[in-house]
C-alpha cells in the first residue's frame, strides 16, 4: 500500500530532492567543524552556515544575516528567547492557541516570578487584536504569540499584534513553526523582533535544524554557554551574534539541507507553494463538509488557514480514527492534543482531542481525493 502523507504540520515529508543530496554530500565529502581551525574543509563547512544565513535573511527580509543564530529546533529557539529575555517582574503576553513550545517555557518562567497574561481566542483559534491592547501594563515586557495554529491552521494578525507591540515599546517574538515557508513573512512590515522557525516544516530541511533571528537592539543571554570558535582565550561567551547563541558544534549537515529547502522556496516562491496548499484544502473542505456527523474546527476559509484540519467524526475516538485511516488506508494523520491543550481548550476538544490531516507542496489533488473517500467510508462504517 502506499502511503498518502498527511502529517506536514509535524514535519514535511518528502523534501525535494536537493536537500537530501545537500545532506549526504555534506556528510561525504565535508565533514568538518565550521568555525573551528582554518583548513580548507573547515572554511567549506563554514561557507555553509554562511549561505544558509543569508538564504533564511533574504526570505524573513532580514538586513543582517548574522543576527540569526541556528537551533536544535523552535522549541529551542523560543526556549532561548523567553528565557534570554524576561526577568522576574517582567510581564508577558500570549494567546490561548500557543504550542507547548511557548506555553511550558512560559508556564516555567511564571513560576519563577514572571508575571504572565493568557490572551483568550475565539473557538475558531482567532484572535482580537483589541485583546492584546487591553492586556498591556506597565511592565509588560514581551508579547509573543504564533503565527498560525498547529491544530487549526488559524492565521494570526501578526501585522497588527506587531504595530501594536512596537509602539508600546514591547519586544514581540514570533513563534512561525507552522507558517515559515508557506506564507510570507516580513521581519520589517510585521515589526517582529525576534523571529523563531524551524527547518523541518515549511523550510523543507531536516529534522533537528531551527533557528532564531534577534533585531540587533534587542537585549538576550544565551540558553547554553560553550565553544564558539571564536574569542577562545576568553571564558566570558562572546557578546557578538551569532556566536552568543551558538555554542557547540552545529548540526552542519542538517543546516545543509535547510539551505536547500529555503533554496527549492526562494525558487519556487512562496505565492505558488501557498496556491498550491489552498486549491488542496479548498478540495478537503468542500469533500469533508458532507461527511455525515463530520465536526471540522478552524475558519473553515482557505484564505484564513494555513493547509491544516482538524476534525472528529460522531463519537468515534480520534485516535482510532487516525489507526484505520493508517491501517486500512495507508493514510498518516496526527490524532490526540497535538502538544496544544491550550488549543485544545479554546476550540472545545481539550476532553475528545481531534484527528488532524496537514498536506504539503507535494501532495497531489489525487490524493486528497482518496483522503476524502476514506474519511467517507469510515463515518459510514462506523
Ligand atoms: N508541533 C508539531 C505538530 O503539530 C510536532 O505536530
Amino acid at each position: 500500500m502506499n502511503i498518502i502523507y498527511m502529517d506536514n504540520a509535524a514535519t514535511t515529508y518528502p523534501k525535494p530532492e536537493a536537500v537530501y543530496e545537500a545532506v549526504d554530500y555534506f556528510n561525504r565529502f565535508l565533514g568538518a567543524n565550521p568555525g573551528r581551525g582554518s583548513n580548507q574543509q573547515t572554511l567549506r563547512a563554514g561557507s555553509v552556515l554562511l549561505e544558509a544565513r543569508e538564504k533564511i535573511a533574504q526570505l524573513f527580509n532580514i538586513t543582517e544575516s548574522s543576527q540569526i543564530a541556528f537551533t536544535l529546533n523552535i522549541t529551542d529557539a523560543l526556549n532561548t528567547a523567553l528565557r534570554g529575555i524576561l526577568k522576574p517582574g517582567d510581564h508577558i503576553i500570549t494567546t490561548s492557541m500557543e504550542h507547548n513550545a511557548v506555553a511550558r517555557p512560559v508556564f516555567a518562567l511564571a513560576e519563577e516570578g514572571i508575571e504572565w497574561t493568557t490572551v483568550s481566542c475565539f473557538s475558531d483559534g482567532s484572535l482580537d487584536p483589541k485583546k492584546i491592547v487591553e492586556a498591556i501594563k506597565p511592565n509588560t515586557k514581551v508579547i509573543c504569540m504564533l503565527h498560525a495554529s498547529n491544530l487549526t491552521g488559524t492565521i494570526m494578525p501578526i501585522a497588527e499584534v506587531g504595530k501594536i507591540a512596537r509602539e508600546h515599546g514591547i519586544i514581540f517574538i514570533v513563534d512561525t513553526a507552522q507558517t515559515a515557508g508557506v506564507l510570507s513573512i516580513d521581519v520589517e512590515k510585521q515589526f517582529i523582533d525576534v523571529l523563531t522557525f524551524t527547518g523541518h516544516k515549511g523550510l523543507l530541511g531536516p529534522q533537528g535544524t531551527g533557528g532564531i533571528y534577534v533585531r540587533p537592539d534587542i537585549e538576550i543571554k544565551p540558553l547554553r554557554y560553550g565553544g564558539t570558535g571564536s574569542l577562545s582565550e576568553y571564558l566570558e561567551q562572546p557578546d557578538i551574534m551569532p556566536d552568543l547563541l551558538e555554542s557547540g558544534t552545529p548540526n552542519t549537515p542538517g543546516i545543509a539541507g535547510l539551505l536547500a529547502g529555503v533554496q527549492f522556496i526562494l525558487e519556487t516562491g512562496i505565492e505558488n507553494i501557498r496556491k498550491h496548499e489552498q486549491k488542496l484544502m479548498d478540495m478537503l473542505l468542500c469533500g469533508l463538509k458532507e461527511v455525515p456527523g463530520i465536526e471540522i474546527y478552524g475558519p473553515l476559509n482557505v484564505k484564513k488557514q494555513t493547509a491544516v484540519l482538524a476534525f472528529n467524526i460522531k463519537d468515534i475516538d480520534c485516535g482510532d480514527v487516525s489507526l484505520v485511516l493508517d491501517h486500512e488506508y495507508g493514510i498518516i494523520t496526527r490524532a490526540g492534543m497535538h502538544c496544544a491543550p491550550l488549543a485544545h481548550k479554546t476550540i472545545g476538544t481539550f476532553e475528545k482531542g481531534a484527528c488532524r490531516l496537514s498536506p504539503g507542496f507535494f501532495t497531489t489533488e489525487e490524493e486528497i481525493e482518496k483522503v476524502i473517500k476514506a474519511v467517507h467510508e469510515i463515518a459510514r462504517q462506523k
